[in-house]
């Protein structure tokens, strides 16, 4: 049987193309652009892509796609001397070969590292989450008066970040949501919440009767990791952190929340990561990468932080973004997990804190070598 002919598009198209030719002059497609007549829109829209950071980073630096991805797999360590440079370890609260704690405020202490030329190849860190403990220092984040201003600190806290990761490197943010409540200070009894409970939370005031209302779910995990996307983070996993112990929460009408979340965003197509370290082996002796439902038990504590999180929860992400020697970054350090973890697997590391005690509780940690 003879192939059934094809109209094709070109065909479909000639009778729009008589009507155009009706069309009075100042309505044809045909019409010569002027730049007045250009469609700022549509122009930005361009712009963006054509600013996609992995691709206006290899411009800038004049390498190609397949030096890029080189690098990638075998990334540039940082040295030494730079890691030990004097003006930095003048201003950290306790410095070693291997590790550098930083009291202060977040967006300053990155200031320093950025000015002293060190590179993070994984930033692993929890920031506070939104109206769940108070710190009790000033400067602190996670009281703000909206969602939307807590996400937007967030977001600038990161863009900082990204000025000390290396292009081959990772962020990994693990984050848990907040319900509104909307009804004035709790006052009910409640042992197993005690650290959460301290006067009225930003949650607790009356809201703006849309996001902000009784019983509303904030979904801030979400709108964090979209609003760092529009910042041109690339999103490559949202890892759900189940945990099979959780802290009961006291309600009826709903649920009880047992999981958090673990962003996992990088900034350009090719970055570094060590599948073999983090991933579950096949019969055929290949590896297959992690799943991204990590179950892993609340850590219990042992230090006078509140909110630490396990060690088991950042093998996942140290383990598959530090090469050899690189460096570990954790901007809310709180009780230093991720600054011991990296220390007893043979990374530098660095955390910041803006609370002193917990500075201490990391020094102590890190001379004691308790892992
Ligand atoms: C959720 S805790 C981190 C817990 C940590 N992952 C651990 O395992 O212990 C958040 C930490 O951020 C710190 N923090 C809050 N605001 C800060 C700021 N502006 N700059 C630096 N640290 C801040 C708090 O003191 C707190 O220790």
């Amino acid at each position: 049987m003879p192939p059934k002919k094809l109209t094709t598009p070109d065909k479909k198209r000639t009778p729009a193309k008589k009507e155009e030719a009706k069309l009075p002059a100042s309505k044809s497609k045909a019409k010569t652009l002027k730049p007045e007549d250009t469609n700022p829109v549509h122009d930005a829209y361009e712009e963006r892509w054509s600013l996609h950071p992995g691709e206006a980073l290899r411009r800038k630096r004049g390498i190609s796609a397949k030096e890029q991805q080189a690098r990638a797999k075998h990334p540039l360590a940082i040295s030494q001397e730079v890691f030990e440079s004097a003006a930095l370890r003048k201003k950290a609260y306790y410095a070693d070969k291997d590790s550098m704690i930083f009291c202060g405020d977040v967006r300053e202490v990155l200031g320093w590292l950025r000015e002293a030329g060190i590179y993070a190849d994984c930033v692993v860190t929890s920031p506070p989450f939104y109206g769940q403990r108070d710190y009790g220092v000033a400067g602190q984040i996670g009281l703000e008066q909206t969602p939307y201003e807590f996400i937007s600190k967030l977001v600038d806290v990161f863009s900082d970040v990204r000025e000390v990761l290396q292009t081959s490197g990772s962020l990994w943010v693990n984050l848990g949501d907040t319900y509104w409540n909307g009804r004035g200070e709790h006052r009910g009894k409640d042992k197993k919440q005690d650290a959460r409970r301290f006067g009225l939370r930003p949650q607790d005031r009356r809201g703006d009767g849309k996001l902000c209302k009784n019983k509303q779910l904030l979904l801030l995990p979400h709108r964090f990791a979209i609003a760092m996307q529009d910042k041109e983070w690339i999103v490559r996993n949202d890892n759900v952190w189940v945990k099979p112990n959780p802290i009961p929460d006291q309600v009826a009408d709903r649920s009880c929340m047992s999981h958090e979340y673990v962003f996992h965003f990088v900034t350009q197509r090719f970055y570094y990561y060590n599948r073999v370290a983090v991933g579950r082996k096949t019969t055929r002796g290949t590896y297959m990468p992690p799943t991204d439902t990590w179950e892993v038990p609340i850590s219990k504590g042992g230090t006078s932080h509140k909110a630490s999180f396990s060690q088991e929860l950042v093998r996942i992400p140290i383990l598959a973004s530090t090469p050899p020697r690189g460096i570990v970054l954790d901007p809310f350090g709180g009780s230093g997990t991720s600054l011991l973890f990296a220390k007893s697997h043979g990374f530098r590391s660095i955390a910041i804190d803006i609370k002193e005690e917990y500075c201490e509780v990391m020094r102590q940690s890190l001379r004691a070598n308790l892992i």
